[in-house]
């Protein structure tokens, strides 16, 4: 099967209402905090994509019997430590990143040694960020040049730690709660705002004893470790970052409407919203739920032709961060220049975000000026394309697939886009929800 696809047409005008995959972060959570449950956990509207799968099989190689019946996962906890594996098992993360982070946290205590390797393009990425705290429990971890392969043997005299979380990684600071699960005593993480799933899973369906408050700048979370946990069960709602493409698409796309139902809008995740409300897109937010802690909603979306540029507060980065790109797309077509500065960590994502996606705008005759950590993006509400472009060599990130091909559906010109495999990590059904609604994609 060919593994590009091309786009010669925009998108015509669409009226509809779609349902996202489950959130990524929050159906590997699950996974992992299931697995070291005490009894069966059932598990709703799972992300089924490669870097879920792969959470599943690497806790199945741990011994943790999990089972899909019908649309449910049902997932065997095995209780803290409870694994059972023979020793130098070689777990193989793919190209997750949060799985291959936290997995090491969640090793703490095995008496085993445990390789964790992945593909090329994750053996790429920073584990010096996971291995400084860990350590500091007293977790012996091993890399070369602070890459995968990366070799975990947990303790028997793990101590708690304080540790301050500095580039507002959700990974590190899940990792050091991982860690902190098996660690007898009060582990502190004093953080730059992240995500905070893995926090309100621990409190709201495990009943364990954490806190987190926002002290100025940073956050403080507590946890107690040491305790174990019982089953629970989780219906995941739709992930805000796979909704990003189709949020854009509506804004780009004229006289259209979209719906995007039941999708998580944890404040730590809408980075997009408060960005793309301060530019004057259509968007509204509607029927708000609590879920075990985290807010989800309808999202209404309407094509918005009056889109004016952003000076993106620093404060909105880690909220944002996944969807830097598509929101740099947005900016090519909106009035007026976009700064953002302060965006190092985009260069340490499944690619180099800040290059690829300053790249990308060039290439379609966009003006920006990039610098190590910021980018300044010269809109232009008339941006229609005309030429021929191909869109390759972007380390098969996802995320840079999905906004090329919104942009090929909303500024017209004709684009070949590789790598489609690529949408199996995080959005399998994207192509599908694209062409019911009406998108041509051969
Ligand atoms: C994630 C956290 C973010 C994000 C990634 C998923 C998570 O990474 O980019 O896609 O599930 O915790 P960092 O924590 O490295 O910023």
């Amino acid at each position: 099967m060919k593994n590009f696809v091309t786009i010669n047409t925009k998108i015509k005008s669409f009226k509809n209402s779609i349902i996202v995959p489950g959130d990524k972060s929050i159906s590997i959570r699950f996974i992992l905090l299931a697995s070291q449950a005490i009894g069966k956990s059932n598990g709703y509207n799972l992300l089924e994509s490669e870097d879920v799968i792969n959470s599943i099989k690497a806790m199945k190689a741990l011994g943790v019997k999990i089972i899909k019946n019908k649309k449910v996962y049902e997932i065997y906890g095995v209780g803290l430590n409870g694994f059972n594996f023979k020793n130098n098992l070689i777990i193989n993360a793919g190209n997750s990143g949060t799985l291959s982070r936290i997995l090491p946290g969640q090793l703490a205590k095995t008496n085993k040694t445990i390789k964790i390797i992945g593909d090329k393009s994750l053996s790429k990425r920073d584990f010096s960020r996971i291995i400084k705290p860990l350590q500091l429990f007293g977790i012996n971890l091993k890399s070369k040049n602070n890459n995968l392969p990366i070799s975990v043997k947990g303790s028997k005299f793990l101590r708690p730690i304080s540790y301050f979380e500095k580039k507002g990684s959700a990974q590190v600071k899940s990792s050091c709660l991982f860690a902190a699960l098996n660690t007898p005593g009060l582990t502190t993480v004093k953080s730059v705002p992240s995500r905070n799933h893995t926090e309100l899973m621990l409190k709201n369906c495990l009943k364990l004893p954490i806190t987190s408050k926002r002290i100025g700048k940073f956050d403080i979370t507590k946890i107690h470790g040491g305790n174990q946990f019982h089953r629970f069960n989780y219906n995941v709602p739709g992930d805000i970052s796979s909704a990003a493409f189709f949020i854009a698409l509506t804004i780009l796309s004229t006289n259209s409407y979209l719906i995007i139902k039941n999708v998580n809008i944890n404040k730590s995740r809408t980075g997009i919203i408060e960005i793309l409300k301060k530019m004057n897109a259509k968007i509204i937010i509607k029927n708000k739920k609590f879920y075990h802690g985290e807010e989800n909603a309808d999202i209404i979306i309407r094509s918005s032709p009056n889109l004016r540029s952003i000076n993106c507060p620093r404060s909105l980065n880690t909220k944002t961060i996944d969807e830097f790109l598509i929101i740099f797309l947005i900016c090519a077509r909106s009035k007026g220049v976009s700064k953002f500065v302060g965006l190092e960590e985009l260069r340490h994502k499944e690619s180099d975000r800040l290059n690829i996606g300053s790249n990308f705008l060039k290439m379609i005759g966009v003006n920006v000026k990039e610098t190590f950590n910021s980018l300044k993006i010269f809109g232009n509400p008339n941006l229609r394309l005309k030429g021929n472009y191909i869109v390759k060599n972007f380390k098969k990130d996802h995320r840079v697939f999905m906004m090329s091909c919104i942009a090929a559906l909303t500024l017209g010109g004709n684009f070949k886009i590789k790598d489609k495999n690529s949408i199996n990590s995080s959005f399998p059904n994207f192509i599908t929800i694209l062409r019911n609604l009406g998108a041509e994609v051969k």
